[in-house]
Order: structure tokens, then C-alpha cells, then sequence
């Protein structure tokens, strides 16, 4: 045997076993659990994968952080929301999943290191912080009506060992945004104790308010930015990527904005170029072809946009007919949380809804939520089929 930090696999648990059994015998599943936007229906302009095929991605000249029109073009997209991001704080990545890779690498040395992640939030942090050789200390979200951070929470478990508080904002998958507060609360609490704050704002154009662009989702952090350079800040570090922001998961581009007190910055971005130059890991083509991807994308996030709204829209008004379902707040985001009642566990629940009406959705417990019953549903899907899915998940846990 030999020794490793791969966690393992998820054990199957009867969930997985159900769907594997009805993919056996063929029977149609509705699938509410979707997140990839290119099998959800959506129309993609034709000319959107084009500039990949430009002849000036066939001389390699690599740089660190990634040529510089990409990271101009990722700046001006920060502009675009109304962001100042200045295109020499930008770092291309091949993915978010790789920005947290970078910057664990960079902030924490393993097996002894820490970083503090929320829960409930995404599933994928646990494996993430693992292969990096870092602790994962859970800090609490509540839901009073709305989500709030436990900051009692976060204040009994941090260590002398935490080098970075992670932040989803919004957050999935409650959809929720933090206010600019409890940003401004978190990075007091991270400038004091010199921990980094890492936010992760890969859903920040789904607002799922009405508006133009998501209102609440926007002051909060136009707020966060301009505090950030302030003395006592705290090194931050803002992800966003093409996956979500133009509904291209599969050209693998991500980046990280590093901003904070100039001289942190300043450290970050020396060390992050050693780490980015023995990896070079974002193609060519793509950073050739990233101004194009990024504006082409607008028209596919236009679509995305329109459909989590009419979605959400949708569901309110269906478990609005089911007075012992509740549909939690969100505020942004591609996925909406439904409070059902315990009368049997999540994972009978799910089961059932897979066997007896073929819709997969998410219990809370993959999540990590505090208790149960909940279920998530993604609000990717094509309205007709979410309509049609959602009512079999409300009267099956209704009954
Ligand atoms: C909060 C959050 N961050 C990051 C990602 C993944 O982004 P990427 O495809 O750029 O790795 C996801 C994917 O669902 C996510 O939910």
C-alpha cells in the first residue's frame, strides 16, 4: 500500500445506487441536479469557439500570470460590473478549482496549515483542500430567513494555524450573497489575525432579483473593493471565471484578482509568479482567444440569466400551493434550497423521488447541512422540465 492524500471516493451510498439502477434499465430521469450550462439547453453563437483557432496561438511565449490583452480583457470585464481591477493584480487560471490550488500553495505550508471554509457551501472544498495537503475548519452559515455568517462560529474554531478564510459569495448552494458587513466584518477579522480573505464570486452575474444586474449582489462588492486597499486590510483574493461568467466550462479559463495593502500585494504576486511559472497550465489559444470568449459569452449569460430568474420565479409559485415546503431566500446563484418536511430521512427521500417519480435532486447532507430535511435543486434545467419535475418532487414531499 502506499501512502497518499487522494481522499477516497465517495462510498456508494444508496443514492448513487438508485441512479446507477435506473440508468441499468433505461428509465428517463428528470435531472434536477445539472450544472453544466452546455447540455442545458442554451444557444451558443456559432462563432463563439473561433478565436481558438487563431494563427497567432502558434508561437508560444508564455508568461506567468497569462499574455497580457487576456488579462486586460479580464480586467475590463471587472469594469463592466464596476470593478477597478488593475490588469497586472490579474492571474489566469485553468479553472477556479486551480486558483484555490495556487493559493494554498501559496498561503499554507502542508500538513499543519489551515483555512476556514463555510458550510453549507461547495462540496467540492473538502477534496480540494485535501490534495493540497491543507486543513479544511468548517465555519457556519444560519438561516434565519435569510443566510448569515456564525461569527461565533468562525470565532471558536479559528486557529493560530488559519493562513486563509474561504468566502462564496453568493454562495453555493444557498444563493446567498454576503452583505457588506459581514464582508467588511470578515476581513477585519482576517487583516487583524494575518489570515488572507479568498472569495470566490464565480456567480456573481446571477442575481436572482429582478434588475438589471442582480442589484444586491453588485453594492456589495463595489463596498468590499474600495475598502480593501485600506491599512489593516487583509490580502484578498477575488476568483471568477469563464465556466460560470459565460457558461464555457469546458475552455478552462479562470482567474484571480489579488488586491489588499500594496506591499502584501506585492509579496503575493512575486511568490505566485514562481508558482504559476512551474505550471504555465492556461493554453495558449485560450488566452489568444479570451477577449473574444469573454464578449460572446455576454449573449450565452444573457440566456443563463433569464432562465435561473424564470426558474426561481417558477418554484416560488408551485410550493407557494405546499404550505409545509418552504423555498429558502436566495439571492443569486444557479441552485435554490427547499425546506421539506422530516417526516423520513433526506436520503429515503431522494431515493424515492428517483425510484418511484425519476427526478434526481441533491439532499441537504451532501452539502453538509446542519440538519435535516432539505433538498437542492439546480435552476439550469429547461423550464418545461423543471416544471414538470418540480411538481413531482413538491407532491412526493407533501405526502
Ligand atoms: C462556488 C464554486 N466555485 C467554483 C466552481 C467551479 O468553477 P471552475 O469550473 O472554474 O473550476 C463551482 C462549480 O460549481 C462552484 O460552485
Amino acid at each position: 500500500m502506499f501512502s497518499t492524500r487522494v481522499p477516497q471516493s465517495l462510498e456508494a451510498n444508496r443514492i448513487t445506487q438508485a441512479v446507477h439502477r435506473a440508468r441499468a434499465e433505461s428509465r428517463p430521469i428528470v435531472d434536477l441536479t445539472i450544472t453544466n450550462p452546455t447540455t442545458a439547453g442554451f444557444e451558443y453563437p456559432d462563432s463563439v469557439l473561433d478565436g481558438l483557432s487563431s494563427a497567432r496561438s502558434l508561437t508560444y511565449a508564455p508568461q506567468p500570470f497569462g499574455l497580457p490583452d487576456a488579462r486586460r480583457a479580464v480586467a475590463c470585464d471587472y469594469a463592466r460590473r464596476g470593478l477597478r481591477a488593475p490588469p497586472e493584480h490579474i492571474v489566469l487560471t485553468a479553472s477556479t478549482s486551480e486558483a484555490y490550488s495556487l493559493l494554498f500553495k501559496l498561503l499554507c505550508a502542508p500538513a499543519g496549515d489551515a483555512v476556514m471554509v463555510p458550510v453549507p457551501s461547495y462540496p467540492l472544498f473538502d477534496h480540494l483542500t485535501a490534495l493540497d495537503g491543507v486543513r479544511a475548519i468548517p465555519y457556519r452559515l444560519d438561516y434565519h430567513g435569510r443566510w448569515t455568517l456564525a461569527y461565533d462560529d468562525l470565532d471558536e474554531r479559528w486557529t493560530p494555524t488559519v493562513r486563509a478564510v474561504l468566502a462564496v459569495s453568493p454562495n453555493n448552494p444557498t444563493g446567498s450573497v454576503l452583505s457588506a458587513d459581514e464582508l467588511a466584518t470578515l476581513a477585519a477579522r482576517c487583516g487583524e489575525r494575518q489570515a488572507a480573505l479568498i472569495v470566490d464570486e464565480v456567480f456573481a452575474d446571477y442575481g436572482l432579483v429582478d434588475g438589471p444586474a442582480g442589484p444586491s449582489v453588485d453594492s456589495v462588492r463595489i463596498a468590499q473593493c474600495s475598502r480593501a486597499r485600506a491599512a489593516g486590510a487583509p490580502l484578498t483574493f477575488r476568483l471568477g471565471g469563464l465556466s460560470k461568467s459565460a457558461g464555457l466550462p469546458q475552455v478552462k479559463l479562470g482567474w484571480l484578482l489579488v488586491d489588499g495593502p500594496g506591499a502584501l500585494v506585492r509579496d503575493a504576486l512575486e511568490r505566485l509568479e514562481i508558482i504559476c511559472d512551474a505550471y504555465l497550465s492556461v493554453s495558449t489559444p485560450v488566452q489568444v482567444a479570451a477577449p473574444m470568449l469573454i464578449e460572446s459569452g455576454a449573449l450565452v449569460r444573457a440566456q443563463i440569466l433569464d432562465r435561473v430568474r424564470a426558474n426561481y420565479r417558477a418554484l416560488r409559485t408551485a410550493a407557494a400551493r405546499h404550505p409545509a415546503i418552504e423555498v429558502l431566500h436566495a439571492d443569486a446563484g444557479w441552485s435554490a434550497v427547499l425546506r421539506v418536511p422530516s417526516t423520513r430521512s433526506e436520503e429515503d427521500l431522494v431515493v424515492d423521488l428517483l425510484d418511484r417519480d425519476g427526478v434526481l435532486v441533491h439532499p441537504g447532507f451532501f452539502f453538509d447541512f446542519a440538519h435535516e430535511a432539505f433538498l437542492i435543486v439546480s435552476l439550469l434545467p429547461e423550464p418545461r422540465v423543471f416544471a414538470d419535475g418540480i411538481r413531482r418532487v413538491l407532491e412526493r414531499a407533501d405526502a
